[in-house]
This record gives structure tokens, sequence and C-alpha cells, in this order.
């Protein structure tokens, strides 16, 4: 029997709710779905890299041999024996760090939101990178922190400008290697005076790095974690390197912090979906990335230069925009004139995508930079692309 309701109901949402916003990439993603756009929009691995066949035979193998205790409810930390792979993997000769410093998440996105749960309060303040990953704008907005914006200049976030902001602050949030949205990385130096720094006015420095095993050449940077493990709270994913779609990432964390972040855990979900665990700890355990990312790292190297050369060719002198190492993005800055939302408008009715950059920025945005990936776009359509969207600045200025 239905029941019919004489007093229909006015929601009344919570204020930390009516403040919720889409983020802007998925409203743009939305549009670019279709076929016929060339979308340098999205932020999504590219899925001729997900190894559907190993993951298959993996996903047989656990639930043939431990399928009752794949399929069982799971502890809240996460499953020992990846936690322990994880540790070891992030160990470095100097610093040892514990599978106990290990929290498994459903993807580093919600380590993020953990992450404000437990360390910000309504006005706290949060120093932030300029511009930085809209994801965890948006993750930390819900806890309503007092956004401080670190300087950043070609070579990434200038530690020096962190004094004139340190006072208070809960943490700073830094993505050291192939940020998203620039594609920078921080060198060697900038690293030991970031976590230097940090260490001296007592501020958590949070390490993102979900891109760090995706250098084109060359061996990956040293991690800050292993600088300072008492200081630096580090979260991987495994998005970049297996598949997004399985949404497993982690947080490694002084053991304090790792307590606090599985207690708010346990109140979000319980635990990260226990099959999924055992499968990439399947899938992983002998050395499988280590042939499996080379093989990423070439497909975007190769279409991240095509890009670079097709942006040479087509976009006129006074636009600059950055020559990644790895991952997966390219600001573009245009001239001061050009508002890259004007410019998506264009760009959209000539069925080419783009992010423009202003929600990347915590603060006051540079609404003449914009965001380009790569990796899910054939060459061709790539030059095809550039070349559109090199019309359009040029018809601009
Ligand atoms: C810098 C950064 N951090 C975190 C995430 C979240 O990734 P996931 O939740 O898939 O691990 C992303 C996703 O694009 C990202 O770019």
């Amino acid at each position: 029997m239905k029941i019919e309701n004489p007093n229909p109901i006015q929601w009344q949402f919570s204020e930390r709710a009516q403040q919720l916003q889409s983020s802007f990439i998925r409203e743009i993603l939305k549009i670019t779905q279709r076929p016929e756009i060339i979308s340098f929009a999205g932020g999504l691995p590219s899925p001729a890299t997900f190894p559907v066949e190993r993951m298959k035979a993996a996903y047989d193998k656990v639930l043939s041999e431990a399928g009752k205790v794949a399929l069982q409810y799971g502890p809240t930390d996460g499953y020992g024996p990846l936690r322990e792979w994880i540790a070891n993997s992030l160990s470095t000769e100097g610093s040892r760090i514990l599978p106990e410093q290990i929290l498994m998440t459903s993807g580093s996105q919600q380590a993020l939101d953990l992450l404000g749960k437990v360390l910000v309060d309504e006005g706290s303040r949060v120093l932030v990178e300029t511009p930085s990953y809209l994801g965890a704008l948006q993750a930390f907005s819900v806890y309503r922190p007092e956004f401080k914006s670190v300087d950043t200049d070609e070579h990434g976030l200038v530690p020096s400008s962190i004094a004139a902001v340190a006072e208070g602050a809960r943490m700073l949030y830094s993505l050291p290697n192939f940020q998203n949205p620039t594609g920078r990385s921080l060198s060697l130096e900038r690293r030991q005076e970031l976590v230097e720094t940090c260490a001296r006015f007592g501020i958590p420095l949070i390490e993102d790095d979900p891109y760090g095993a995706l250098s084109y050449k060359g061996e990956p940077m040293p991690k800050m974690v292993a600088m300072n493990p008492d200081g630096v709270i580090y979260m991987g994913s495994f998005s970049k390197v297996l598949t997004p779609g399985i949404r497993l990432g982690y947080v490694c964390a002084p053991l304090p912090l790792v307590r606090r972040l599985e207690l708010a855990k346990q109140a979000a979900d319980l635990h990260t979906a226990q099959l999924t665990q055992m499968v990439v700890h399947e899938v992983v355990k002998d050395g499988f990335l280590d042939q499996h990312i080379p093989t990423i790292r070439k497909l975007y190297g190769d279409q991240c230069q095509c890009m670079l050369d097709a942006m040479t060719e087509h976009f006129p002198a006074s636009v600059t925009w950055t020559k990644p190492e790895g991952g997966m993005f390219i600001w573009v800055t245009l001239p001061k004139s050009i508002d890259a939302m004007k410019l998506l408008d264009q760009s959209l009715a000539a069925r080419v995508a783009f992010v423009p950059g202003a929600p990347f920025y915590a603060n006051e945005a540079a609404s003449n930079t914009l965001r380009l990936s790569f990796v899910t776009v054939p060459p061709e359509r790539i030059r095809e692309g550039i070349a559109v969207l090199g019309k359009l600045i040029k018809d601009m200025l």
C-alpha cells in the first residue's frame, strides 16, 4: 500500500549542506563526454593503461582461495598484508615506516576529507598552494577553514613565503610531484626547505602524491615523508598506477594522528572494501607495478610531448605553459586580457574542452589560466584540438 504525504516535507538542509558546491570539473565533464568533443578537461587516467586481465585473474584467485574472508567485514585500518607492503614501499634506509602508520582509504580523496574532519575547526587556518588541487579545496571547505595561499613560482611552492601565514596554521597541503593542476614539481632543495620550514613552525605538512610514480624520465624524487616522518603526512593512491574505479588510496601519518583518522573513518564507512584490498595486494605483491608503471610513463610522456609540440606550433608567443616531466597536466597562462572562461565558451562551440584555471585558486584567482590534460586523447586529436585553441586565442588577442 502506498502512503500519502498530506504534509509534504519542507527540506531544511544543514548550513554545511547549503554550502556544498559541485566541482566545476565534474560539471564540465558532463558536457565533454559527448564523443564529438575533443576533451582536454578530464583528469581521468587513460583506460588503455588499466590492467584488466591482471585484475580479473587476481579477483578470481582471491575469491577462489579466500572468498569467505574477502567478502566479510574487515578492520577499519585496512588489510594487514597490503598495509605492510605499502609501509615497506615508503620506507627508506634512513627512515622506517611502520604498517601501523598506514590507514587504507576509499580513494585518497577520502583521506582529504578525514584530514579536514580531524584537523580543521571552523575558521582554522589551512595553507594551500596557489593554485591547488580543486578536490582538496572542496573536501576541506566542508569544514569551513580560512584558506591562506602560499606563493608559488615556476618551480612550485615557495617555502620562504610560509612565514607570513604560518601563525596558527593547522596544516599545509602540498603537491610536490607533477602537481594537479600545473604539472610542476618541487626541486630537492625546495623539498628540504619546505619540510624544515614546516617543522620550524610546527605545521603538519601534507604530501599528496598520486602522480609521483609517473615521471617520464629519471627516477622519482625522494618523498618528503622520508625526510621527517614525524611531521609529514603522506597520501598515496592506486588510481593513477592501477585503476581509479577500485577507489583505493591510503594515508601514512604519525601514530597519534592516524588513530584519530581511523576513528573518523570508522564513523564514515567502517572500512574500505576488503575484497578490493586483497585483490590489489595480490596484484602488487610480486612487483607487477615495476613492469606496469613504465608503460603508463611511456604513453603519457609521448602524449605530453605531442601536446607541447602542437602548442609551440599553434599558440601565439604571448602564451606561456609549463613543461611537465611527469603526470597528467599542462598549465597554460594566457595574456592578462583573455579570460579563460570566455575562451571556454568559444572552444566548446568549436568542440574543444579544457578546464579554466580560476576554480583551482582558494583565494584570488588568475582568470587568464587553464589546465589541459593530454592522457585520454590520441595524438592526432591532440594536434587538432590544440590548433583550434591556438586559432581562438589568436582571434581574442
Ligand atoms: C592531487 C590529487 N589528490 C587526490 C586525488 C584523488 O584521487 P583518488 O581518490 O582517486 O585516490 C586526485 C585525483 O585526481 C588528485 O589529482
